[in-house]
């Protein structure tokens, strides 16, 4: 099994969600729990931002022992100055540095020509490493930048230093295979590649993070930058917990581990969602309301009879109750029958399938159908207890 490092953006790129601002006293929560959760590197923010964000970062760094923890930097002497500033009093301190890299940030954005880049990114890589030893480089808009010369920043970047050579797909717009692609490309065509640890980030533009990191990690990459829920810039990060249940549910197609716990994934999440105000959709993966809940009473009756018939992960693994089966029009008789015994009644043949019968009924007039819901029908049809 290969381990898969966790960098966690939660703090940085998942607060760079619209309408998401958290206090100091909020991100510290959510780096102690993100310790408890065990991810490796915890980005805590971009300390150059503000003074509000140099001081989050600060007390992340001072206070959350046993995990690495990161600022993120333009690659400007001032923004790694302030990385450093905001860093230095962690066990394990890392500058993030970034530039970017595809033909249209280069012109529009940075107005700067390829040479100027390289040029810009061995000095800001050389800067850093006079702060930590630890120095990641990130080739904003990777996705789009052209191959040969995103192998001359990664050899650029090498040289300079960095530990860590991080590829983002900044804006979503990788398919898998291409993704998985540029790694092996990398790896085959970098002096010294052997040096660093390959890094993805995915964005979910085309709702392709998740796809894309995993197959970042097909293709060779050692470091998944990931949030929790998903959340991120625009349509958000690679999703934390999709990540690491895919690697741990399908080991055998990924042969890679995280030293993530999984029982901590159910409280990250409802703790990020609290803070943030980000509402997790019931359908999402892993961490959705929804996510163990059966509907169906095929899906009932096999769950009732084999957990594994439907279930490919127990909700308890990652931090949940048992899994709920939910009444409503396409219920069979197994799981409502099974209802009734949580309730405390056993009815014979003939009164079950009285109520059964009503139940049915009253699921075409109501959407959701309540404990009361099925109490009052007992009660109406005089069954005894
Ligand atoms: O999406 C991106 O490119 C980033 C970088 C700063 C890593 O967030
Ligand atoms: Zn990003």
């Amino acid at each position: 099994m290969r381990k898969i490092e966790i960098f966690d953006t939660t703090l940085r790129d998942g607060e760079q969600s619209p309408g998401v601002n958290l206090s100091q006293e909020e991100k510290l929560e959510i780096a102690r729990q993100l310790r408890r959760l065990g991810v490796d590197v915890i980005e805590a923010g971009f300390a150059a931002a503000s003074p509000g964000d140099f001081q989050a970062v600060k007390r992340i760094a001072d206070e959350v022992r046993g995990v690495t923890i990161c600022s993120l930097a333009r690659s400007l002497p001032n923004d790694i100055e302030s990385a450093y500033e905001a860093i230095k009093g962690a066990e394990h301190a890392r500058i993030h540095v970034f530039l970017a890299t595809s033909d249209i940030h280069m012109r529009y954005k940075l107005r700067m020509t390829p040479d100027q880049v390289i040029e810009q990114i061995d000095q800001a890589v050389r800067y850093a490493k006079k702060f930590v030893d630890n120095v990641q480089f990130s080739a904003e808009d990777a996705g789009r930048t052209d191959l040969e010369f995103l192998a001359k920043v990664a050899e650029t970047a090498i040289r300079a230093g960095a530990v860590v050579f991080n590829v983002p797909d900044t804006v979503g717009y990788m398919t898998p295979a291409e993704y998985a692609a540029r790694f092996q490309y990398l790896r085959e065509h970098v002096p010294n590649i052997d040096k660093v640890k390959l890094s993805c980030h995915c964005h979910d533009d085309l709702g392709m993070a998740v796809a894309n990191t995993l197959a970042a990690i097909q293709g060779g990459c050692d470091q998944v930058e990931v949030a929790v829920n998903g959340i991120g810039e625009r349509a958000g990060n690679a999703a934390l917990e999709e990540v690491v249940m895919a690697l741990a549910t399908r080991a055998d197609a990924y042969q890679a581990e995280t030293s993530i716990e999984f029982a901590q994934i159910a409280r990250t999440s409802r703790l990020v969602s609290k803070l943030t105000g980000m509402v997790v959709p019931p359908n999402k993966a892993i961490v959705g309301a929804n996510a163990f809940a059966h509907e169906s009473g095929i899906h009932q009756d096999g769950v009732l009879k084999e957990k594994t018939t439907y279930e490919i992960i127990r909700p308890e693994t990652v931090g949940f109750q048992e899994s709920r089966l939910v009444l409503g029009k396409h219920s069979g008789r197994h799981a409502f029958q099974e209802k009734l015994a949580e309730l405390g009644y056993e009815l014979d043949t003939e009164a079950l399938s009285a109520v059964f019968q009503k139940f049915k009924e009253l699921c075409d007039k109501k959407k959701t159908v309540t404990d009361e819901d099925i109490l009052s029908l007992l009660d109406d049809q005089s069954v005894a207890h």
